[in-house]
């Protein structure tokens, strides 16, 4: 099946439900926020007229970078209309965040008029991250900041012990719902590749133990092997209710390395 984070909108309303929650769940995670906070320290504030973030989702990345952005502004596109409708209301009272529909591909940004583009979690999920790479580059002015952090789902894992059902989820996602598992592997050459002279790069764990940031993988899994003839309901189910139950005590071990790349545009 086709990754639905390549069009959002035609994935279903409850693809949809579940990852206007759950995008937000996962920025407030503590690991999370250290990620994103530790690349937004990358960034001299007081420099930055315009930010950008490009697939910005329900928008918990760009209202980070509008904190800090106190001298600028952001803006945030996103492709999905029903993401962004939901996005627009955690934004309200924001000042100096604009959020936008759009592909980010085609950004309506003169070429170099940005100083900051940041890509959280975006470039896995297209089939080609090179052509939104290229327009990153054609709207950031020379030496402006390119910010690339992303999953490595190649290696996330909700494995506690040896042939652990509850791993056979992570694998049902990095599969079915992401486009390139391995894309942080390739991400510095593609980097390059596009025109950026490379700052920065380094690997970080998202680990999910007390919290619901991976339960749209299991939701989402067991119900695909329900309807996939894998499974019946009743295991579907039970998944479920073991990941819940491993939330609860604070036993879940949710494994996910996160790749953070900072680049600057040649
Ligand atoms: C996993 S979500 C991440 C959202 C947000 N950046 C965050 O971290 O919360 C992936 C996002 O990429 C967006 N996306 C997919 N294809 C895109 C494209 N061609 N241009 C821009 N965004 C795209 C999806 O609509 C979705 O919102």
């Amino acid at each position: 099946m086709a990754d639905p984070f390549q069009d959002v909108s035609a994935a279903g309303a409850a693809f949809i439900e579940a990852f206007t929650t759950q995008l937000e769940v996962r920025a407030a995670e503590p690991a999370m926020r250290a990620i994103v906070e530790a690349y937004l320290d990358d960034i001299d504030w007081s420099a930055v007229s315009l930010a950008v973030e490009l697939g910005c989702g329900t928008g918990p990345i760009a209202r980070a970078m509008a904190a800090r952005c106190v001298a600028g502004r952001v803006l945030g596109t996103e492709p999905s209309v029903e993401l962004l409708d939901h996005g627009r209301g955690l934004a309200d009272g924001i000042g100096n965040l604009d959020l936008q529909v759009g592909d980010g591909s085609a950004v309506d940004l003169a070429d170099g008029a940005a100083d900051v583009v940041v890509f959280h979690t975006v470039l896995s999920h297209v089939p080609d991250p090179m052509v939104l790479l290229a327009e990153a580059r054609r709207i950031l002015r020379p030496g402006g900041t390119l910010v690339v952090c992303d999953g490595d789902f190649s290696k996330s894992s909700l494995a506690s012990a040896d042939n652990d059902p509850l791993n056979i989820c992570a694998r049902h996602f990095a599969e079915n719902y992401v486009t390139d598992p391995h894309l942080t592997g390739r991400l510095g050459g593609l980097v390059k590749d596009a025109g950026f002279t490379q700052r920065a790069f380094r690997v970080t764990i998202r680990l999910v133990t007390d919290t619901p940031g991976m339960r749209a993988w299991v939701k989402l899994s067991g119900d695909d092997l329900v309807t996939g003839g894998n499974i019946g309901r009743p295991m579907a189910d039970a998944l479920l209710d073991e990941h819940d139950r491993r939330v609860e005590a604070g036993t879940l071990y949710g494994f996910q390395p996160f790749v953070t790349l900072v680049a600057e545009r040649v």
